[in-house]
């Protein structure tokens, strides 16, 4: 079987560049990307391409060379799957808020709304894939809704999770280190793994096109994730005992890194973790183990989402102390509010838990992100629920010109690894502060040399 229409639903940090890379790398397949959200989609149709809504480097010059030829941006789902071969559910898992497995569990919610229109509309014999992460075994529910509500045509279902990260997503979905499909084992599922096996193969080198059965597929996304981030957290504990000992948590990293067998990637201490993806999906993973009984199995994985809130609440307890235990009326400034750098997405971003600590001792914050706009910043503080909109903008000001975020300010705290604050004037910004003027870099990015012969207090992570 060739597939020559692809339906997305969800265009989303996920749908949206995986459909552009798909559609650009495959000229004859017609690529649709569809989603409930009208504003969204309008941006995605933006005639100036810089607008549309998601920032990754190179996205917008994909999108400009295949919408309208190939790609296209709809809020008709209806149609869009009609018209497809093969449909990729790619929209949100959050974990839930309320019910059984609050705070843990994946929502399903619309999952399963999308699987049901999918019964509803399709009228010719469809492949179904979660391009979602999403808890092991939702395959077996997708295909239980088809199955029984659909309207006699026949649904193949692939696991088929998207390994991209934030801000390299388009090298990420060009030169992937394995692109991975799950599906039945039967002669039907084998022929729907080869469908979109051939799409992929179009760029992607056989060998890194890996095959497996469904919960394989749906099990390893979560792993993936999950050791991710424990190498983070793992480093981010021995910051601490670093700065208590003596040692510098860089040199330990480096040191630890140029082991073959452990390797240098994912050992920068931080201020934290952040992003839809790590501490969702371990959530999900130690929700899992639980339902099977294994507590030590969800003991083990939660400790790293522990780590990081302690890693997020020690960064913030650290600016307190070091301002003489008080930051009540005293301006700081944060450089950087998304959850990393190339991005403008701020979901669980440690930018705002530290904000919220801060908040709390009272202190005037400043923030300035080249990418991330007042609105969402603001979004962010009142979906905590902690105070009042109007509380948050009195103690939250947002600016557009890192020179006049500095202005008085006591300290700047470096939340997000943004390259432009490293080729700053940091004699003008020293210049423009209160004195003594300190430094916390919660990314380790600034050189401590040069900024203390400037005359700053400079305090990094693990040192
Ligand atoms: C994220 C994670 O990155 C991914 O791994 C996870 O499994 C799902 O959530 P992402 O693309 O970043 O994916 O999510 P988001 O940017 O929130 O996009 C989801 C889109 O789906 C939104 O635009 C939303 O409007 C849309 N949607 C949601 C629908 O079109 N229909 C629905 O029923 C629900
Ligand atoms: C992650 C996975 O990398 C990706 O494969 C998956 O598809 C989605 O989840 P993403 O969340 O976009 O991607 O970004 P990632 O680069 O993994 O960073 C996650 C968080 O960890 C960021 O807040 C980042 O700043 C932090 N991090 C990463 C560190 O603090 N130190 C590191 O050494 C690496």
């Amino acid at each position: 079987m060739k597939i020559k229409n692809i339906c997305c639903i969800g265009a989303g940090y996920v749908g949206g560049p995986t459909m552009s890379v798909i559609a650009n790398q495959c000229p004859d397949i017609v690529v649709t990307v569809v989603d409930l959200n009208e504003t969204r989609i309008e941006h995605w149709n933006h005639p100036d391409v810089e607008n549309i809504p998601i920032y990754e480097p190179g996205l917008s010059k994909i999108v400009s060379e295949a919408r309208g030829r190939n790609l296209f941006f709809s809020t008709d789902v209806d149609k869009a799957i009609d018209e497809a071969d093969i449909i990729f559910i790619s929209v949100n898992t959050p974990t839930k808020t309320y019910g059984l497995g609050k705070g843990k569990a994946a929502d399903l919610k619309y999952i399963e709304l999308c699987a049901r229109q999918i019964a509803r509309v399709a009228k010719t014999d469809k492949i179904v894939v979660e391009k979602s992460t999403l808890p092991v075994r939702t395959a077996e529910a997708i295909k239980n809704i088809l199955n029984n509500t659909g309207n006699g045509v026949k649904f193949q279902i692939l696991s088929n999770p998207e390994f991209l990260a934030e801000g390299t997503a388009i090298a990420d979905l060009l030169n992937p280190d394995r692109v991975l499909i799950g599906g039945d084992q039967s002669d039907e599922g084998k022929e729907a793994i080869q469908a979109l096996v051939d799409v992929y193969a179009k760029w992607v080198p056989i060998k890194n096109i890996l095959t497996t059965n469904v919960w394989s597929s749906e099990l390893s996304k979560l792993t993936a994730n999950a050791f991710l981030a424990q190498r983070v957290s793992s480093i981010n504990s021995l910051s601490e005992l670093c700065e208590v000992t003596g040692a510098d948590v860089n040199e330990v990293a480096k040191a630890i890194g140029m082991d073959s067998r452990i390797g240098p990637k994912f050992l920068n201490a931080s201020v934290g973790f952040g992003g839809s993806c790590f501490q969702k999906d371990i959530l999900n993973l130690v929700y899992i183990a639980q339902s099977y009984g294994l507590n030590k199995v969800a003991d083990y994985w939660e400790q790293v989402i522990i780590m990081n809130d302690h890693q997020k609440n020690r960064f913030a307890n650290r600016i307190v102390k070091s301002l003489y235990n008080t930051v009540s009326g005293k301006k700081i400034t944060f450089f950087g509010w998304a959850f990393k750098k190339d991005t403008n997405d701020t979901r669980e971003s440690a930018a705002i838990s530290v904000a919220n600590d801060l908040i709390s001792e009272q202190a005037e914050i400043t923030i300035y992100d080249p990418k991330v706009s007042a609105e969402q910043i603001y979004a962010d503080l009142d979906y905590l629920g902690q105070r009042s909109p109007e509380e948050n903008r009195k103690f939250v000001k947002v600016v557009n010109d890192p020179y006049d975020a500095i202005v008085l300010s006591h300290a700047i705290a470096i939340l997000t690894e943004w390259d432009e604050f490293k080729n700053y004037d940091w004699e003008r910004i020293y210049g423009g502060m209160m004195k003594p003027a300190f430094i916390f870099d919660g990314r380790n990015i600034l050189d401590s040399a040069i900024l203390t012969d400037l005359g700053f207090t400079y305090i990094g992570i693990g040192s």
